[in-house]
């Protein structure tokens, strides 16, 4: 009799335990998003370090939980670091896999790894050559039109141009002499906004006058440089700024600022593209005059929402309202930001 008493009491005990432990375990895990019966996925950031990717990042996060176990990694801008992630990932049993390229070539050895074991790639931000794409019936691109941002952050200069010309054309020789920072070269964002930008202004009937163009690889410690040196060497003869993204336009801002520029009749106009906050605030002083949206959050959400149907074996656009070119792409739109529509970048970087 004893024994069974005492039976019973350990019994309980270790049931007990049990329901304590699975309550902790299921608790924490569905707070990080981690449940076990969500299908995990791997993605990789070609760098943290840039702040555009840390908004759609953030987007992605937001986006998972409750959708797929997303284990996201750091490539720190090295396409080799890169691959062996992708290889982990692959090991350790994900269902698909979320890239934004460090080198937008090497998309092809990513399917072949991908492709191996059958799985889902959607790769995001940096667009692979559209044949690279069409070789895996497994693969797809989100992200933006790289031309659009282009065509629209021209259209925005021809405009605030025409309304400013007297006070910006400081030479009143009626072309507009203007620097140019690029994004890395080779990526299609970098050499398509440096196009159609300025295909944009000269279809306008503006003359321009180029005094230089740089890289400084989306980052704003290299665009002050450039923008330092630039300073010294054209001196009062910059009349307009151009940049790639805002990240290297508030660069070349911080420099023009230090440089007594920007305030009184010291004026240059400078344009991004992006929106992030810290440009919107710069537009709201007055120190920047415009932008062009990358909704950062509806390409996250679009990720994810793309990347949790492939890894649940459905339709890729099943219960989503994205719909798909037939380059096998999913593209955002992107939208002029100046003074007077500011609230429409907060709203998409909420
Ligand atoms: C662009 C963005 C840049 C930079 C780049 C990275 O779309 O405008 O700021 O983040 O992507 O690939």
């Amino acid at each position: 009799m004893k024994n069974i008493k005492k039976n019973i009491i350990v019994f309980i005990l270790i049931s007990v335990v049990f329901i304590f432990i699975w309550y902790i375990y299921n608790n924490a895990s569905s707070k990080v998003g981690y449940k076990t019966d969500l299908p995990k996925v791997g993605a990789a950031i070609y760098k943290y370090d840039d702040e555009f990717m840390s908004y759609i990042l953030n987007s992605m996060e937001d986006e998972s939980y409750g959708k797929v176990a997303l284990n996201v990694n750091d490539s720190q801008n090295d396409q080799n670091i890169q691959l062996r992630q992708v290889d982990e990932m692959i090991s350790n049993g994900v269902r698909a896999i979320a890239i934004n390229l460090v080198d937008p070539k090497a998309a092809q050895i990513v399917i072949n790894k991908a492709k191996a074991w059958d799985l889902p790639v959607i790769f995001f931000n940096k667009e692979p050559e559209s044949s690279v794409l069409n070789s895996y019936n497994k693969a797809w691109f989100v992200g933006t039109d790289s031309k659009e941002a282009g065509i629209l952050q021209g259209k925005m200069i021809v405009d605030l141009w025409n309304q400013n010309k007297s006070k910006w054309d400081k030479n009143h020789d009626g072309k507009l002499s203007y620097v140019l920072l690029k994004g890395e070269p080779g990526h299609p964002d970098a050499e398509a906004r440096s196009k159609y930008a300025l295909d944009e202004i000269k279809k306008a009937g503006i003359p321009v006058e180029k005094l230089d163009e740089a890289t400084a690889m989306w980052d704003a410690a290299k665009a002050k440089d450039k923008m330092d040196a630039w300073i010294s060497k054209f001196n009062n003869k910059i009349e307009f700024v151009i940049s790639n993204n805002d990240v290297m336009a508030l660069g070349a801002i911080d420099s023009l600022e230090k440089a007594g520029y920007l305030s009184g009749n010291k004026f240059i106009p400078v344009v991004g593209i992006d929106a992030i906050p810290a440009a919107i605030k710069k537009i709201k002083e007055g120190k920047m005059v415009g932008t062009v949206l990358n909704d950062a959050n509806s390409q996250g959400k679009a990720i994810i929402d793309l990347v949790a149907n492939v890894a649940k074996g459905k339709n890729i656009f099943s219960g989503t309202s994205w719909r798909g070119n037939s380059d096998k792409s999913v593209r955002i739109h992107y939208v002029i930001i100046i003074k007077d529509n500011v609230d429409e970048a907060e709203q998409a970087y909420k």
